[in-house]
């Protein structure tokens, strides 16, 4: 581990702070679309879809897409500064460097399910709602799989980013599974509350 340049730690700490704030933007509204607007629009008829959907959808996906997209890129190069520049301060070989591989891993394939699935296939079904001319229901199916994808991944993902972010040291096998396990019911049982939530208040 060599000694990081002021330059560096100042450009670590902004390009952090940004990456961040991009990825809660980006999966906070992958929740939003999950677990609020899900429900939600099983419960709209075809008149209210066709009001609704062409108003809101664009503007939620243009945030989303371009969280995912900026997120990555400061992921990029956070990867590069702490992994791969002259000075760097981390190893692929440790167990930080574990983790980041785990936790960039899951976010690339998050990040791909975003702009060539997702993003793809919301045009199709948000034409056919304006249009009157539904999109094929397999193209729903893909789009509402790939959504469902990046939920489950989301939750091992953020923990990989943090223990490589916080330098948590252990990177024993079970740590991976306990992860991966806690993601899995975590997720599984924040869809079924979902689908129960009262609308009295
Ligand atoms: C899309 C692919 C992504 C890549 C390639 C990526 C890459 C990175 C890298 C290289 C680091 C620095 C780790 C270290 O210093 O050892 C990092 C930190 C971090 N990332 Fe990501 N990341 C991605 C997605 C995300 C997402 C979606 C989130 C969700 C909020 C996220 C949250 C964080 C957090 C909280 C840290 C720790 C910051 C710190 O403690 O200083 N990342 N990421």
């Amino acid at each position: 581990m060599a000694d990081i340049s002021w330059t560096q730690e100042v450009l670590n700490i902004l390009f952090r702070w940004f990456h961040v704030v991009f990825g809660i933007l980006w999966i906070g509204l992958l929740y939003f679309f999950n677990f609020v607007n899900g429900p939600f629009s099983k419960a709209l008829d075809g008149d209210s879809k066709k009001k609704v959907v062409p108003e809101l959808m664009p503007r939620a996906l243009f945030f989303f897409r371009w969280g995912a997209m900026l997120t990555f890129i400061f992921g990029l190069v956070l990867l590069y500064i702490n992994y791969m520049a002259p000075g760097h301060s981390g190893d692929f070989t440790t167990a930080r460097g574990h983790w980041i591989m785990l936790g960039a891993g899951f976010g690339t394939i998050m990040w791909f399910n975003v702009w060539f699935i997702i993003w793809p296939s919301q045009r199709k079904i948000i034409n056919g709602v304006k249009t009157g001319n539904p999109a094929p229901a397999e193209v729903v199916t893909r789009a509402a799989n790939a959504s469902k994808v990046n939920v489950y991944l989301s939750v091992p993902m953020v923990f990989a980013m943090l223990a490589a972010g916080g330098h948590f040291v252990h990177d024993e096998w079970y740590w991976f599974v306990i992860v991966i396990v806690i993601g899995f019911f975590a997720a599984a049982g924040a869809y079924k509350r979902a689908a129960k939530v009262s609308t009295e208040v």
